[in-house]
């Protein structure tokens, strides 16, 4: 496990775009799924102003961890964040852009998502392999839409499941810990120090019940990454 942290959000996103940009530049084609939540939106706006050294962004591939049940134009949409922020300001071509239809019935659309992850992604273990996966942490320790309530989600047989917020009752749709155990990288972007606790007993392994879906994310074959602000760190070892 790889930590490494930033004096603040902002700086975060700029040491992230750069180890991004760095990672992408000798590869052919990559297939990133992007994490929701407030957390990135500085990374993609950096994106989208073209902050950081240049990136053959044709050669991406953009999927989704985890999608609110929402149209793509509601302001709640992980889609709708990342194309006004950088997919639309990059001209990212739209065979490029995998969204999960959020404003489709969402037990329909996690059949279809996984059908077309099956299609679009190279698989090992009889699942999909993404190059890298952008995850978030809430301050419940759920990840992408994985929350505690729901833990059996990360031993779902399926790459995608129906989930529900525990508190707004919101229908998700996620990526199952099948999935996200699968990828080659695998990227948490946490800020903040509403998230310092969690994060102090994730890395700290003091989550000895494994409450937390966030705790039960390594990689099989791949590198994991905590990319912290400061505040999110500062209870960590
Ligand atoms: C979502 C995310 C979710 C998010 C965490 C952290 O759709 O909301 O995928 O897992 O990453 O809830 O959210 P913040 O970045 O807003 O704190």
């Amino acid at each position: 496990m790889h930590i490494h942290t930033a004096d603040s959000p902002t700086q975060l996103a700029k040491d992230f775009a750069q180890y991004f940009a760095d990672w992408v530049a000798d590869k052919e084609r990559v297939n990133i799924a992007l994490s929701g939540g407030s957390t990135p939106g500085k990374l993609f706006r950096l994106w989208g102003e073209g902050y950081g050294p240049d990136v053959d962004w044709e050669n991406i591939h953009f999927f989704w961890g985890d999608e609110r049940c929402v149209p793509p134009d509601d302001p709640e949409s992980n889609y709708k964040m990342a194309y006004d922020l950088f997919l639309e300001p990059l001209q990212v071509p739209s065979c490029n852009i995998h969204r999960i239809k959020g404003e489709m019935p969402a037990e329909a659309e996690a059949g279809r998502y996984a059908e077309e992850l099956a299609e679009k992604l190279p698989a090992e273990n009889g699942y999909p392999v993404f190059d890298m996966v952008l995850l978030g942490l809430g301050s419940d320790g759920h990840t992408a839409s994985i929350f505690p309530d729901q833990i059996q989600l990360l031993d779902s047989k399926e790459a995608c499941a129906v989930a529900q917020h525990p508190v707004s009752g919101q229908e998700r749709i996620t990526l199952t810990g099948k999935v996200l155990n699968n990828a080659r990288e695998v990227v948490f972007l946490v800020t903040g120090k509403g998230k310092q606790e969690r994060v102090r007993e994730i890395l700290n392994q003091e989550d000895t019940a494994g409450q937390y879906p966030a705790s039960h994310i390594h990689p099989k074959n791949g590198k994991l990454m905590w990319y912290l602000d400061q505040a999110a760190a500062e209870k960590a070892v």
